[in-house]
């Protein structure tokens, strides 16, 4: 199969994960969402080399070296881009010098022509043949198709032959073993060739440039299986990387949004009402190459599934792999219908576009299928319902989003925001979840202090003040700031600590705080492996260690008294003071 050069760089960054290329040359460690090792292109003792598995890039903070999977290679192996790709080809079985070579790419481009040239011809036959077919003018009818729709998307019909389409193709001089190849004849057992679509309605499959790749057929009545048959896998018609009608949005609408649906016919039907960015997915579920492709027209995606478990399940999978690419995802849900083209045909496109106005984000998706689930009159139901909710709310990676919600859920249970904000920004619950998970306090504790990059530049004082400091920032949460202020000024050791502290009383001064900081905390923050670093557990550590510091002072006015204490009855009463105090701290801890 050829393809052009950005078919392969696609591909290549598509199918190869550059942490598993990077992992071959740099020791990785996982560190949040990226991982972090030592910059395979400088010198460096303290690792400032990541690589975003999301986005599929590296970057050193050191050295400002940074790009794809493909740079990467060139670089290390200090290559040129074509041996990059050569070589990343090979590891998904791409023989890029071959195919992007000359002869072999004229020759697999005149044979694509070939056969979007025949896949033409035979639209054009079955489009003609459906003027001819009663029957099947009759379903489109009944469908409530008109003739400006079928033409728009060259509707055809297949007639109930076995040798019909071959005939005509090879009229026009095509070789039996192209329109095999083409997907448009199949071998039967004994080893004749028929044709693959008989007695089916004809749905022509364009590329983006409006090449026919395929087709899809659908039987006549509402028994024969299967349902549709679609053209196979072949040289032009590649399922993952094209979507149903995309070039006819892009032709017909000037909306900045598409809605994306499971069938053809619901394509159809829509276009029928008028509504023309509308594509569907091949007959397969929803892919990222499907999702690459719709994300260079359009930010926008509003998913509209068939209303079933199946369409449920597939729109979840859509909604994640949206997400991935950072689309805004929107779902239009509709009730006591199947699909959008039942829903539009029963109740009009007056009640669709209302719909399509009212359509859910993901995130309200999500809680729509958790509120199903439980009957919130019922008191119980309705907690386990508002801690399933929170707990969706707490994976949400903006903290505007996430306000906003507990804003909405605490208003649908009547559960006190506070309560509510606390579940879902951390509080209680969130540190009883966190203490079960992977680390006991205790080596949370030891893992931060162990910490040997930490350790040559910081003391411990350092390093548990910056840590809080730092998972203060990073939960990006204003909200936390009544947990710190409880905190003794007095018992900080740094002055960044201390200016910390004073800058809270207002987001402009904490800015202030940030601007003055800001590269000595980055510098802590890169040295710093800790992958989960938690506010609540950070601040925990800090308060046992400001009682620590507490007994220590204690202790150090307890000797110095003890010296001169003989006879002194003011300071014996100071000492048993003292002592009472130094007991209960300790035992706080
Ligand atoms: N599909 C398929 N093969 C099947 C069934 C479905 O390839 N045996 C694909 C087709 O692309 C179809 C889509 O899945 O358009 C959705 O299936 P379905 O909802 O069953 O079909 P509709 O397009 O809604 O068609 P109709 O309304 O005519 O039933
Ligand atoms: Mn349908």
């Amino acid at each position: 199969m050829a393809r052009s050069m950005n078919d392969i760089v696609d591909e290549i960054k598509s199918r190869i994960n550059i942490v598993d290329v990077v992992g071959r040359y740099v020791s990785l460690k996982k560190a949040g969402n990226n991982y972090k090792g030592r910059c395979p292109f400088h010198n460096e003792k303290t690792p400032s080399f990541i690589v975003s598995e999301q986005k599929q890039i590296y970057k050193c903070f050191g050295c400002d070296e940074g790009g794809d999977v493909i740079r990467f290679v060139m670089k290390v192996e200090n290559i040129d881009f074509m041996d990059s790709l050569d070589i990343l080809g090979k590891e998904i079985n791409i023989d890029v010098k071959k195919e992007l070579s000359n002869d072999f790419d004229k020759s697999s481009i005149k044979k694509k022509r070939k056969y979007y040239d025949m896949n033409l011809y035979i639209a054009k036959f079955y489009f003609n043949n459906l003027k001819n077919d009663n029957q099947a003018r009759n379903y489109l009818e009944d469908r409530g198709l008109s003739n400006k729709i079928i033409n728009r998307f060259g509707i055809g019909f297949a007639s109930d032959s076995w040798e019909e389409s071959k005939k005509f193709l090879k009229d026009k001089n095509f070789l039996e073993s192209e329109i095999y190849e083409n997907g448009l004849i199949t071998k039967t057992k004994k080893g004749n060739f028929i044709d693959k679509f008989r007695n089916r309605i004809i749905f022509p499959i364009f590329n983006i440039k409006n090449e026919i790749i395929g087709f899809g057929g659908r039987v006549i009545d509402n028994k024969s299986i299967p349902k549709y048959l679609n053209s196979p896998e072949t040289i032009v018609f590649n399922k993952r990387y094209n979507l149903y009608a995309l070039n006819f949005v892009r032709k017909y609408s000037n909306k900045d949004y598409i809605i994306v649906v499971e069938g053809y016919m619901d394509v159809v039907s829509l276009n029928q009402y008028g509504i023309t960015n509308v594509v569907a997915s091949l007959g397969t579920a929803l892919t990222i190459e499907q999702v690459k492709l719709l994300k260079r027209y359009y930010k926008k995606i509003v998913l509209c599934y068939d209303m079933d478990d199946a369409g449920v399940k597939a729109t979840n999978r859509a909604i994640e792999l949206l997400n991935t690419e950072k689309l805004n995802v929107k779902v239009l849900t509709l009730e006591d219908c199947k699909d959008p083209d039942e829903y539009i045909r029963k109740k009009g496109i007056s009640k669709f576009n209302n719909r399509l106005q009212n359509a859910v984000t993901d995130i309200e998706f999500f809680i729509e299928q958790i509120r199903k689930k439980h009957n919130l009159n019922n008191s119980k139901e309705k907690t386990k319902y508002t801690q399933e909710v929170c707990s969706l709310l707490k994976t949400i990676d903006s903290e505007v989003k996430k306000e906003y919600y507990v804003k909405l859920l605490s208003k649908e249970t009547d559960i006190a925001y506070d309560v509510i904000s606390g579940e879902v920004f951390g509080g209680k619950k969130f540190k009883k979840d966190f203490n079960k998970k992977t680390y006991s306090k205790k080596n949370f504790k030891k893992k931060m202090l162990k910490n040997e990059n930490l350790k040559i530049k910081f003391n411990k004082n350092d390093i548990l003040e910056k840590n809080l400091i730092l998972t203060f920032i990073e939960a990006k949460n204003f909200e936390l700031k009544t947990h710190i202020l409880k905190l003794e000024k007095d018992y900080m050791i740094l002055d960044m600590t201390k200016e910390f502290l004073n800058s809270l009383d207002s987001v402009e001064n904490f800015n202030l705080f940030l601007d003055k900081y800001q590269s000595s905390l980055q510098e802590f923050k890169e040295l710093n492996y800790n992958d989960s670093l938690d506010f609540f557990n950070s601040l925990d550590i800090l308060k046992k260690e400001i009682v620590t510091r507490k007994i220590k002072k204690l202790s150090l006015r307890q000797k110095e008294l003890e010296k001169n204490k003989d006879g002194n009855e003011n300071l014996e009463k100071q000492l048993i003071e003292i002592a009472n105090e130094i007991m209960s701290l300790k035992k706080s801890l």
